[in-house]
């Protein structure tokens, strides 16, 4: 009887254990919120604000998958041939151009943000491309571009191409043109800072 009773406590306290960490993971999964972090770059002005984005989140806690979007067919080199085609894309409002396949479903994420460099005072129409392909439906989304001074409609075309999506603070960001390597992290990190009290909230 004795030995029973003993087998029994054992088996208590081992399912007290498994549901105890089950409990835990349970926990500890709720608190981890999945941000994707999109971005398109030529000259890597927004590539390095994206990077430093995901260096913060990734330092709150969030899980961050980092993806970039890629033209299929490159554009040139900075320079008059990037400008002059740059321009034909603008103007044409048609123009979507193709990018490398990307395995993204933005409904999996929590927060979703989405940066670019400014083309002729509108988004790149390849960042179009990849936003009209994705339900953004429900979802936080915010916007980083980076310019050099003249930001133009480059937010509100990206807001026209998901707009059931929840918008709050994006950010424009002065950066040289062509990028030299060089971005000012200061409003990247104080956006996140804004970005996570309101995930919390
Ligand atoms: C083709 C082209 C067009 C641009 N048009 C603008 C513009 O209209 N307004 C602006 O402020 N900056 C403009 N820029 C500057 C870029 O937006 C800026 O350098 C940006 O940070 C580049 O980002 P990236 O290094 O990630 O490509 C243009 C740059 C290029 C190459």
């Amino acid at each position: 009887m004795i030995n029973i009773l003993k087998k029994l406590s054992t088996l208590l306290a081992g399912l007290a254990l498994i549901f105890g960490s089950v409990d835990a993971k349970k926990y500890e999964n709720a608190e981890t919120k999945k941000a994707l972090i999109v971005y398109f770059s030529h000259t890597r002005n927004t590539k390095l604000i994206a990077e430093r984005a995901q260096k913060e989140l990734t330092a709150a806690n969030y899980q961050v998958d980092l993806q970039r979007i890629e033209p299929t067919k490159n554009y040139p080199e900075y320079g008059d041939k990037l400008r002059n085609l740059a321009l034909k894309e603008a103007n044409d409002d048609n123009c979507r151009p193709k990018f490398k396949s990307m395995n993204i479903n933005a409904q999996n994420y929590d927060l979703i943000l989405i940066g670019t460099p400014v083309w002729w005072y509108k988004a790149p129409k390849v960042v179009l491309s990849f936003m009209e392909k994705q339900d953004f439906s429900g979802k936080k989304v915010r916007f980083f571009i980076t310019h050099a001074g003249g930001p133009g409609t480059c937010i509100s075309d990206m807001k026209s191409a998901c707009k059931a999506a929840n918008f709050g603070k994006n950010i424009d960001i002065y950066c040289n043109s062509p990028g030299n390597g060089k971005v000012d992290y200061n409003e990247t990190i104080s956006w996140i800072k804004k970005i996570k009290e309101e995930m919390e909230d």
